[in-house]
């Protein structure tokens, strides 16, 4: 039996997220977790806010908390508005967790002993004002190539040129805006990947035809361009600290610097996708505590992660296509680095429980806001705060996965939202169950009736059914997110359809048994609705499931037994509405606030 390791992009602890980040990691892996689950398979759905870095030293700094009690507060908000929106984490963790730190540092000081890092002097800009070092994004001044004032250290945004902090003229702090700035050497910590350019490629070729086109093509396009050594160490307080001291020798005898890397942290992106690994550390914590027992065993959370234990584990990581370079070429660096050893010319194991790499990788394009970005800044688009003081999650997470931006961006415009969810949530879906509920209700004392035999129209229903929930189950296997709400909703109208042809309040006039078979039938179809419905809408499904006194969440049915779950005799009831249609008068309230086809 395999078991299924899934985690979706940390989304960064500052701010509330917007539909895209929903769209683009979080939602599909948790489409995937519940269909797994649904399956009986073994499955572990983690996420964790990305806390560390010099963006939530300065919101703490603004919001007047320190970095820590400011992330501590909006952690807690993600985990209460994704929890709002049904994602089903087995944990939600934060990469500020001291496990994390532990992991990190062991990893760091691995790479170190066997010869992947190096110490390097870099020149760092320093605010006097601020007294702190500047990352170059922070440097704001004038371009030397098209005069703009406004153009950042890293680049200026109005020609497009990479810049150096040092090429700016009139460079200030965009944190002060103090030009008591100087340049100070400082030393720091550079992971070797150009050492791991042809071990990676060994490993994404081995991918193509499995991955998107869309993350191999992005993990190549590194590879090709040459792979830089990369600065895994920051001038920073809000970070896991450098424990350079404990480490030992490198393969050539040397030790770091540990004066000169004294009061450093690790770079946020080297200890962000550490923190799935911890996550899961965390979470065997949690439930060991829960089980009122001390902190967990390492091989608790290990056996995700460490093969051979882990090798029944398929291990599917969701992301938006920005972080694919972090995903395909960075973390890998860091694992293969801890797993591997490199003479030179080949690599050898360095250990006998090698950690895993990433087996599954879906990588999305962007959801736009009507053509344009979702701007936290500028207020532009649905933020998941203000979506759910809207309208149930439920309609939220069908629109979205129905729209995944899959093989082109896509784009969310309130008008087209409305059109969809009415037509397929109340429409369909909604009308369909209701219908046959009442039904029931009135005609057959709220009771499955017993009696009568399948005739031509259930048999091709049965057969149309397996037929389609085979496409559905190998639509939500091979990650096909836009392929698989296609396909429930299919398998919905077939349900409508074969409602309005058997007519169960025609027959009843003068054939009980006929109507019987068609509301049993019915009523099957909401059973198999609620179980399949479920990775997309579960908030809906748990209240049709309730409708028809089946246990949620319900397990993938059976081949051939996909309306057979329902023993006669059971007390069924209609639920309350489903799905009310948003109105036009709603969506233009909508479009007045969050901005419209002209913003
Ligand atoms: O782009 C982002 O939102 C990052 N916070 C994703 C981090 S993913 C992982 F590596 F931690
Ligand atoms: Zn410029």
């Amino acid at each position: 039996m395999t078991r299924i390791l899934i985690t979706s992009a940390l989304p960064y602890i500052n701010g509330i997220k917007h539909l895209g980040t929903l769209a683009g990691s979080m939602l599909p892996a948790d489409v995937f977790a519940r269909f797994q689950r649904s399956l009986g398979r073994e499955t572990l759905y983690l996420c964790a806010t990305d806390e560390h870095g010099t963006p939530t030293e300065l919101a703490a700094a603004e919001a007047g908390q320190k970095p820590a009690e400011f992330c501590a507060e909006q952690h807690e908000i993600q985990h209460r508005l994704g929890r709002a929106f049904g994602l089903s984490w087995d944990h939600f963790g934060r990469s500020s967790s001291p496990q994390n730190a532990k992991l990190t540092q062991r990893f760091a000081q691995t790479l170190w002993e066997q010869g992947f890092m190096e110490e390097r002097v870099t020149q760092q800009v320093y605010s006097n004002a601020d007294k702190r070092f500047l990352p170059d994004r922070y440097v704001i001044g004038t371009c030397p190539h098209c005069g703009y004032t406004a153009a950042r250290g890293d680049q200026c945004e109005n020609c497009t040129r990479v810049l150096d902090p040092a090429d700016l003229i009139h460079p200030r702090s965009a944190v002060s805006g103090s030009e008591d700035i100087e340049i100070r050497d400082s030393k720091h910590l550079f992971l070797r990947q150009s050492l791991f350019s042809d071990r990676l490629r060994a490993w994404i070729d081995g991918k193509k035809g499995d991955w998107p086109l869309l993350v191999t093509s992005i993990a190549l396009k590194w590879l090709d361009e040459g792979l830089q050594d990369r600065g895994i160490t920051r001038d920073l307080e809000w970070g896991v600290p450098v424990n350079a001291a404990d480490w030992g020798p490198n393969p050539d005898g040397a030790t770091p610097d540990v004066e000169g890397l004294a009061g450093k942290v690790f770079y946020v992106w080297f200890d962000a996708p550490i923190e799935y690994i911890a996550a899961t550390w965390e979470w065997a914590d949690a439930q060991a505590a829960a089980a009122g027992k001390g902190p967990a065993v390492d091989a608790d959370w290990e056996r995700w992660w460490r093969n051979p234990q882990a090798s029944d584990v398929t291990y599917v990581e969701f992301m938006g296509k920005d972080n694919v370079p972090f995903h395909t070429v960075g973390f890998p660096c860091t694992l293969i680095g801890v797993n591997e050893r490199f003479d030179g010319a080949n690599w050898s194991p360095a250990n006998n429980a090698p950690w895993k790499l990433v087996d599954r990788l879906k990588g999305f394009n962007w959801l736009d806001y009507y053509g344009g970005k979702f701007s936290t800044s500028q207020k532009r688009g649905v933020f998941m705060d203000h979506a759910l003081e809207l309208l149930p999650a439920d309609y939220w997470r069908w629109w979205v996965t129905a729209n995944t931006p899959e093989t082109s961006d896509a784009t969310f415009t309130w008008e087209q939202f409305q059109a969809q969810v009415n037509a397929d949530l109340a429409d369909v879906l909604g009308n369909f169950v209701n219908r046959i509920l009442k039904f029931t209700e009135t005609r057959f004392e709220g009771v499955v009736p017993d009696g009568g035999e399948d005739g031509p129209l259930e048999i091709k229903l049965r057969a149309d059914i397996d037929a389609k929930l085979a496409e559905l189950e190998e639509n939500l296997e091979g990650i096909e997110l836009r392929k698989s709400a296609q396909s429930l909703r299919q398998l919905w109208v077939l349900g409508n359809q074969y409602l309005t042809e058997a007519a169960p309040w025609t027959a009843i006039k003068t054939d009980r048994d006929r109507a019987a078979v068609a509301v049993r039938t019915g009523l099957n179809l909401v059973a198999l609705f609620a179980k399949v419905s479920e990775p997309f809408i579960p908030f809906a499904c748990e209240k049709i499931a309730d409708g028809v006194g089946e246990a949620f969440p319900g397990r993938w049915p059976a081949k051939g037994e996909a309306l057979n779950a329902l023993p006669p005799g059971r007390t069924v009831k209609a639920p309350d509405v489903l799905f009310r249609k948003v109105e036009d008068a709603q969506v233009a309230e909508w479009v007045e606030r969050f901005g419209g086809a002209e913003a």
